[in-house]
């Protein structure tokens, strides 16, 4: 069976068995702060397991894209060095949630693996948790004892994560050993018995205190490994060996120019392995809106990335080339995750960026790292070096322990980490802290916010110092989550004090007034926020969100928040993506978002449980955030914008106005920002651009005057230089008779600078001189004919310049002493300015 068939023969059986087919839940979780990455098909159903939610179903099966590098599932190291974990692995998976127990989940299993796909039996062995007879004795019906085993914790209870749902698990694992002699490498890390099949009889929760709760109910959660699996199914012993794989092994073999070995200590074959693993991860992590970057999620896809950048180096690559890959998996696995086949171009692009951008400290750092390895002392790299190869060359920490471990070295962890923590606290001190905060002491007061419902209110002062005094309650909005604090007053013993800023600190909000207070514990103050300054920050703050909304819309979904400024003057909104976004994205940005204000939407305030508010993929939450137990949800249309926000903001969209960005910039690698008005600050936009523009017209008005100055300026200076050749023209003139005849094509600008010219040769002639100029205008010809006083009887300069144009295919005629005239025929001119002399010596 191809790997296709097997997934939907596994999907199709439990269909069979009354079973939902659901889709796979994104790779990058939803509203689960417990997780960096899903790692197991269970995580869509945690909140069932846990008795918080509920489905339309209770019975369901699945395919989920998995990955599993970061903490409690991490299978990073053995990718490439052995035949059968990924860093990114499909889990093919049944679950029952409080329906079916443990003898279907047994029964089944059995049945798909021997009836249907028919495996050898005498390759199969069932292991238990220790103490779990019922799972031993349902077993017995299929195997024989010899095929069972009892094993610990370690191996047979099976946990989410350091909390969550969790209980006794009875593992499945196949035997490839020539003589079926794998009963003693079972959970022995041996790739000739791997094992394919978990079934977890999730009956607890793991409380972060690390007790065990009892769940309501016992669920089963099921989940087979899909790359062993058709390995097994295919007759391999490696899964790189399956139709899974090899697609991209092949076109990683053309571009190197290499052949794959799937030898396991071959450093090619190794090579080519990770690559194939990590560019598999790195597509489908990215199409689901991850961004390689330097924190959290995003560094873990980094440290993935740099490692496959390493290994192709091994190749001898020296340009980008994991982005090529993506092509051949979209092919093989685009049709059963369609996101990836959506978001090829964004997933290569972003791999290409990366790829580009680690290769320029790649081979320097390489080179660093064997100098820094050749007098090795206890076999052991510094860890003073390894925090220069990653501070300045980005090697990342687990990249410099496998290119040790691979020469045979350790790395001093602990000094890594030690200089690590040297430098964070170095840049904390170097960053500026504002005297007000510094001046902010510990305060043990509790201060309730009234804010966002009313902006005026009379409060008990519990705390006061210097500037700074605590109420009760009140209504200004301490800074939090980009929306900047807000202004007002206090009115205290009959005295107003300005409000500056406000800041909490622990349970207390502190307001920072423009002067001493004189001390009255114990008394009450009058708190009134600056509405119009509270106006406008509501105003930025929910166009931040709608504008949050139409870059995903326009964008694509991999745009996440990377920070933001809520000010009453203008709000900034920082995000992940890769490259400009051009006008025309942002005009459908901005056109976007202000359909959304105009459309009138009512802004709905509601308050959750966080478990609810997860529930809700709509809902925008930031990974790493600290959410309370219970969370505001801002909706605004709820097709469109679901945020959990604890800011203040308008009760209909309308209210904003109007939105308008003002700048896009870049301000760091992957991370653009946007800045942009609402309301009255759209207003002091136009007002300000309509100055510029008046500004800008009175300049160009002024410009065109100055031109024309200058051209004149020029056609003077231009005329001064050809009356120079005058002189000149006259001493070679041809005489005829006594007569001096000049007759020739100059470089006159127009009729006027022509008529200039001749007038010149005319004065400058002392007596009996005729002149012919002609200039070529396009594709005809000027002429201007000029006589002196005493020659004007015989020769008038009308008939003259009647003559010539005349040879030229046009006419003319004028005053004796000057004439015009216009030809056509521009190839006569050089006969007509040789034969003149001819034609007046004929006259
Ligand atoms: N949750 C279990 C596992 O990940 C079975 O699906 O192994």
């Amino acid at each position: 069976m191809t790997a296709k068939e097997i997934r939907q023969s596994f999907l199709d059986f439990f269909k069979g068995k009354e079973h939902s087919i659901v889709p796979s839940a994104p790779v990058v979780p939803h509203g689960d702060p417990t997780l960096l990455f899903t790692n197991a098909g269970m995580n869509q159903f945690k909140d069932v397991f846990l008795g918080q939610g509920k489905r339309d179903f209770n019975r369901a099966a699945d395919t989920q894209k998995c990955i599993r590098v970061s903490g409690k599932h991490n299978d990073l190291e053995e990718v490439g060095v052995d035949t059968y974990h990924h860093t990114f692995f499909e889990m093919l998976g049944n679950w029952s949630f409080g329906d079916y127990y443990k003898k279907e989940a047994i029964d089944w299993a059995w049945e798909l693996l021997t009836e249907v796909w028919k495996l050898p039996t005498d390759r199969l062995y069932a292991t238990v948790f220790e103490s779990d007879d019922e799972a031993l004795e349902l077993w017995k019906q299929y195997l024989p004892e010899s095929q069972i085993q009892r094993h610990g914790a370690k191996d047979n209870f099976w946990e989410m994560g350091e909390t969550g749902p969790c209980g006794p698990c009875s593992e499945i694992h196949y035997d490839m050993t020539k003589d079926k002699s794998g009963a003693k490498l079972v959970n022995m890390d041996s790739p000739e018995v791997i094992e394919i099949w978990n079934l977890v009889f999730i009956q607890y929760n793991r409380k972060a205190d690390g007790t065990l709760e009892n769940l309501s109910a016992t669920h089963v959660d099921t989940g087979m490994g899909f790359e062993r699996i058709c390995a097994v199914m295919q007759g391999k012993t490696s899964n790189y060996d399956t139709d899974v794989f090899m697609p991209i092994l092949r076109n990683i073999e053309e571009l190197s120019g290499k052949k794959y070995n799937p030898e396991l200590t071959d450093k090619t074959g190794i090579a080519m392995r990770v690559i194939a693993d990590h560019v598999r991860t790195l597509t489908f992590a990215i199409a689901d809106g991850a961004i390689p970057g330097n924190e959290g999620r995003s560094y873990v896809l980094r440290r993935i990335l740099r490692r496959g950048c390493r290994f192709a180096r091994t190749l001898g690559f020296r340009e980008p080339m994991m982005f090529k890959l993506v092509p051949t998996l979209v092919e093989s696995m685009g049709e059963q995750f369609p996101e990836i086949m959506r978001q090829q171009t964004t997933v290569e692009k972003i791999i290409k960026g990366e790829e580009e951008s680690f290769l320029q400290t790649l081979d320097r750092g390489i080179e660093k790292f064997e100098e820094m390895t050749t007098d090795l002392k206890d076999n052991t790299l510094d860890g003073a070096d390894a925090f220069m190869l990653y501070d300045t060359f980005g090697f990342p920490l687990d990249l410099t322990e496998l290119m040790a471990r691979e020469a045979g070295y350790k790395v001093d962890i602990e000094g890594f980490n030690a200089n690590m923590k040297e430098q964070k606290e170095r840049s904390r001190a170097a960053r500026k802290v504002t005297s007000q905060e510094a001046e902010i002491p510990e305060v043990s007061e509790k201060s309730t916010f009234i804010g966002y419902d009313t902006l005026e209110a009379e409060a008990k002062i519990l705390w006061m110092s210097d500037n700074k005094v605590v109420l009760d309650k009140t209504p200004f909005y301490a800074e939090s989550g980009g929306q900047m604090s807000d202004n007002g007053t206090l009115v205290i013993a009959a005295n107003k004090y300005d409000v500056l800023d406000v800041k909490k600190v622990g349970d207390a909000i502190v307001h920072i007034c423009d002067r001493d207070l004189e001390l009255l514990i114990g008394g009450a103050a009058l708190a009134k926020v600056d509405e119009k300054r509270r106006q406008a920050i509501k105003r930025n703050h929910s166009a931040t969100h709608i504008l949050h909304e139409a870059l995903r819309t326009i964008l694509g979904n991999h745009v996440q928040q990377a920070g933001s400024l809520v000010s009453p003057d203008y709000l900034r909104f920082d995000f992940n993506h890769f490259e400009k976004v051009t006008n025309e994205q942002l005009e459908q940005i901005e056109l976007l978002a202000n359909d959304k204000i105009l459309e009138a939407h009512r802004v709905n305030i509601e308050e959750k449980s966080i478990e609810d508010a997860q529930k809700n993929d709509k809902i925008k939450m930031f990974f790493g955030d600290k959410y309370g137990s219970t969370v505001r949800v801002v909706t605004m249309d709820p097709s469109y914008s679901m945020e959990l926000c604890g800011g203040t903001h308008v009760s209909n969209t309308a209210e904003i106005g109007l939105v308008k960005i003002t700048s896009e910039s870049s301000i760091a690698a992957g991370v653009r920002r946007l800045e942009a008005v609402t309301g009255k600050g759209v207003e002091l936009y136009i007002a300000e651009q309509n100055a510029k523009m008046k500004d800008k017209d009175a300049t160009i008005a002024e410009l065109h005057h100055k031109i024309k100055q200058m051209e004149k300026e020029m056609s003077e200076l231009k005329v001064q230089g050809m009356a120079s050749l005058v002189p000149d023209m006259i001493a070679n003139a041809e005489l005829v008779g006594e007569i001096r005849v000049i007759a020739k094509e100059v470089e006159a600008e127009d009729m006027d600078q022509l008529r200039d010219l001749g007038e010149e040769l005319r004065n400058s002639f002392a007596k009996q001189g005729i002149g012919l100029l002609a200039r070529i205008d396009g594709d005809k010809v000027q002429l201007v004919c000029v006589v002196t006083d005493d020659l004007v009887k015989s020769h008038p300069a009308g008939k003259l310049v009647g003559a010539a144009a005349k040879a030229l295919g046009g006419g003319g005629g004028g005053k004796p002493h000057m004439a015009t005239a216009g030809g056509r025929d521009l190839t006569k001119l050089p006969e007509l300015l040789a034969s003149f002399a001819e034609m007046v010596k004929n006259r």
